[in-house]
């Protein structure tokens, strides 16, 4: 049994590379290295190349004999597939595609699917279950659900075994050279002001939430890593499609994650607050009952070692 993670050699998908090499699962990488290293990938062969390339799809399946594939290639900037969604469906949708096809031609029916909390749009609830509706607000969030879709069809007409995963908001590293290196999300956004002597900026004081800012449920990218893990052994054993969030079932407010990086960093975090972003939602944390349950998977990892190994990864990137 060989597993392939395409966007191998990205910030999360070197993450369930490792991890796979530590648990002596044979797992190999592909990734075009847009925005990943080859320097991520230890222990597994990285092949080079795109999801929207179906001969070498077709060709890596064969010749490593892949029996399941962990597939999280994909663009995620929430605001650039606004601006540009033909870019998000061809990459993440037409990518999906591509390799869905290879995948029945090769009669590979393990599939682990990258989603994503942004399916969910504006959730009102306090804890967001797998079954409320998905209402996305951008093209990035579109092309998750959409995949999610194509998936359940593909188990109808098929028989494709899938587990659609979806991230709430990952951070942290397991090692300095597995750390994030986009800055594109709250963490790393706070770290630059930092480093560049300015104050954090906080996106909207007047929010419904107990300190009126946002509320998210931060869950460290090992654990992300950990649960793919689970959802391959349990396709490996005959698992059935199913869709789980992966989050740690609380939720911290940007005041809240501040708070700990000026414990973590020992630098003043004192914020500047700005006006609300456009479309942030004001709480999403997930419920995690149905991972626990059907993959027993829990995370384990809380916010302070997010933060710290998301700034030891930081530093050791700048040093
Ligand atoms: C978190 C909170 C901001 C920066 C996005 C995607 C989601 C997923 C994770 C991929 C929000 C606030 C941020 C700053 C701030 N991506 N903030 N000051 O928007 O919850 O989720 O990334 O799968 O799909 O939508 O994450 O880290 O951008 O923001 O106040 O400098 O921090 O407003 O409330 P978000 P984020």
């Amino acid at each position: 049994m060989t597993w392939l993670v395409t966007g191998g050699a990205g910030y999360i998908g070197a993450h369930v590379v490792r991890a796979m090499v530590e648990d002596a699962t044979s797992v190999i990488a592909l990734d075009d290295l847009s925005t990943g290293g080859a320097d991520r990938v230890q222990g597994a062969a990285l092949v080079v190349g795109s999801v929207l390339d179906g001969p070498l799809l077709d060709r890596t399946i064969a010749e490593h004999g892949v029996t399941g594939v962990v597939h999280i290639a994909a663009k995620k900037q929430v605001g650039e597939s606004v601006e540009d969604p033909l870019k998000y469906y061809r990459e993440n949708l037409s990518g999906l595609v591509t390799l869905l096809e290879s995948c029945r031609s090769a009669g590979v029916d393990r599939f682990v699917f990258s989603s994503s909390a942004a399916t969910y749009g504006l959730p009102d609830v306090d804890l967001v279950t797998e079954d409320i509706p998905g209402v996305p607000l951008s093209p990035y969030g579109e092309t998750k659900l959409v995949g999610e879709w194509l998936m359940r069809d593909c188990a109808t007409a098929f028989g494709l075994r899938y587990m659609a995963l979806r991230y709430f908001n990952v951070a942290g590293a397991a090692t300095d050279d597995l750390a994030d290196p986009g800055v594109f999300n709250l963490i790393p956004m706070v770290f630059r002001e930092l480093e560049a002597g300015s104050r954090p900026k906080v996106f909207g004081i007047d929010y419904p939430t107990p300190d009126g800012t946002c509320i998210r449920d931060y869950v460290h990218v090992a654990d992300i890593a950990a649960a793919h893990l689970a959802a391959a052994r349990a396709l490996d054993d005959g698992a059935q499609p199913a869709t789980y969030n992966i989050g740690c079932g609380e939720g911290s407010s940007v005041l809240e994650v501040l708070d700990v990086i000026g414990q973590v960093t020992g630098r003043d975090v004192t914020p500047e607050f700005v006006a609300r972003r456009p479309g942030d939602p004001a709480r999403v944390v997930a419920a995690v009952d149905s991972i626990r349950d059907g993959l027993g998977f829990i995370a384990t990892r809380d916010l302070e070692d997010m933060v710290a190994t998301a700034w030891s990864g930081w530093r050791a990137a700048r040093d």
